[in-house]
């Protein structure tokens, strides 16, 4: 008799088709709200994860970057690039893939696209952040860089922080428009989002409540100098996300209030990598749990320096999964041979190639 009935051991596989359809079986504004409410339960269990800064593979074009972390009961890693050139190979600039384990069995339970879902999640986690650093009154959004992430920062400042009136820019005007274009198309609830193209950076900023900065290039860019931003801004800076990536004036950094994911991760890749090792940061999570404070005056400045951490793709693959199964949503795959003597995997193999006996000679 066997010890142990065999774990069925099969994966739910979500290609980019099956994120799509949950989106759509949710509703974009519920699925940003479920996403960013689950970021913050976890962000809530900080202590309890195992945490380590991204493994990254660097190259004149780009960046592969290897994202682990477990709480002991779950295992994920996301596998990410940044290529800010691919446009040219008709490729996006960030594509990503990742997967969910059991860590009492090591079992792979999701595996899946995660393109989709990084644009999603990275929304989310912005809305969160600006949730709770923006002014409560602010309504208005200047949007810097505006391809693939931006209409989901657009979508999640206009769902979860109630942002209506957006300003965009980017060089290349065929992306503003493009924008444009898909938000007057989003069917939002509540007011209707009010969009302007502008012809620079500084025409965007003026005035507005929130800064975000979502542009790519592979170098120490200055999409934003210290002299545009005002009094109680939130700045919410995408961008700059690896060494010698980035986007904002040093001098910004030194005016604002500096909020960070995993400061062992950001100081490496974020704006503030040029700063001193000692550069005074939040760690965005005690903002969250009550233990420090985040804005405080309404004309402070509160900039949230994200670079992406490997808790959020956790909880995007934790999201995933539960509605993918509530919803039916998904293939079930066999990414594990399903030998019913574990350890007989020859004999599994065998049984395979009954099918194809040519090959078993
Ligand atoms: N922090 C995170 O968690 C996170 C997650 C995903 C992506 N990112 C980063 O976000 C950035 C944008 O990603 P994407 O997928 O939208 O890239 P994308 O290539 O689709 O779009 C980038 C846009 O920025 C514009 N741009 C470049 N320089 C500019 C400048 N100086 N001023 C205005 N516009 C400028 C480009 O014309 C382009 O339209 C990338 O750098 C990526 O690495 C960060």
């Amino acid at each position: 008799m066997q010890a142990h009935a065999p774990v069925p051991p099969r994966t739910l596989f979500l290609d980019t088709h099956d994120v799509a359809r949950l989106i759509g079986i949710l509703g974009l504004p519920a699925c940003l709200r479920g996403l960013a409410g689950t970021l913050r339960a976890d962000y809530l269990r900080w202590p309890e994860f195992d945490k380590e800064a991204r493994i990254a593979a660097y190259s004149e074009q780009g960046t592969i970057e290897l994202m682990p972390i477990t709480d002991g009961t779950h295992y994920s890693f996301k596998c990410v690039n940044g290529h800010p050139g691919n446009g040219r190979h008709g490729l996006p600039t960030v594509m990503a893939m990742g997967a969910l384990l059991d860590c009492d069995t090591g079992m792979i339970r999701l595996l899946g696209e995660l393109t989709l879902t990084t644009a999603l999640r990275t929304a989310a986690m912005s809305a969160l952040a600006a949730q709770a650093l923006a002014r409560r009154d602010s309504h208005s959004m200047a949007l810097i860089g505006n391809g693939a992430q931006s209409d989901f920062q657009a979508l999640a400042f206009a769902c979860l922080m109630g942002i209506r009136d957006l300003r965009l820019y980017d060089v290349d005007r065929g992306a503003s428009e493009r924008l444009a274009r898909n938000l007057a198309a989003a069917d939002l609830p509540g007011r209707p989002l009010s969009v302007r193209i502008c012809e620079s950076a500084a025409q965007a900023i003026r005035g507005a409540d929130v800064v975000t900065t979502v542009t790519a290039f592979q170098g120490r860019a200055r999409v934003l100098d210290a002299g545009l931003v005002e009094p109680g801004m939130h700045l919410n800076a995408v961008g700059g996300d690896c060494p010698g990536k980035t986007e904002l004036d040093p001098a910004i950094l030194r005016r604002a209030d500096v909020f960070v994911e995993f400061p062992p991760q950001t100081r490496k890749e974020g704006e503030i990598q040029q700063m001193p090792a000692d550069f005074p940061v939040t760690e965005l999570w005690r903002v969250l749990a009550g233990d420090a404070p985040g804005r405080t005056r309404a004309d402070q400045v509160t900039l949230f320096d994200s670079v992406g951490f490997a808790l959020e793709d956790y909880s995007a693959l934790r999201f995933l999964q539960a509605q993918a199964e509530a919803h039916r949503v998904g293939t079930w795959v066999d990414v594990t041979p399903g030998q019913s003597d574990p350890r007989d995997l020859y004999g599994w193999l065998l049984g395979e190639l009954q099918d194809v006996p040519a090959l078993v000679s």
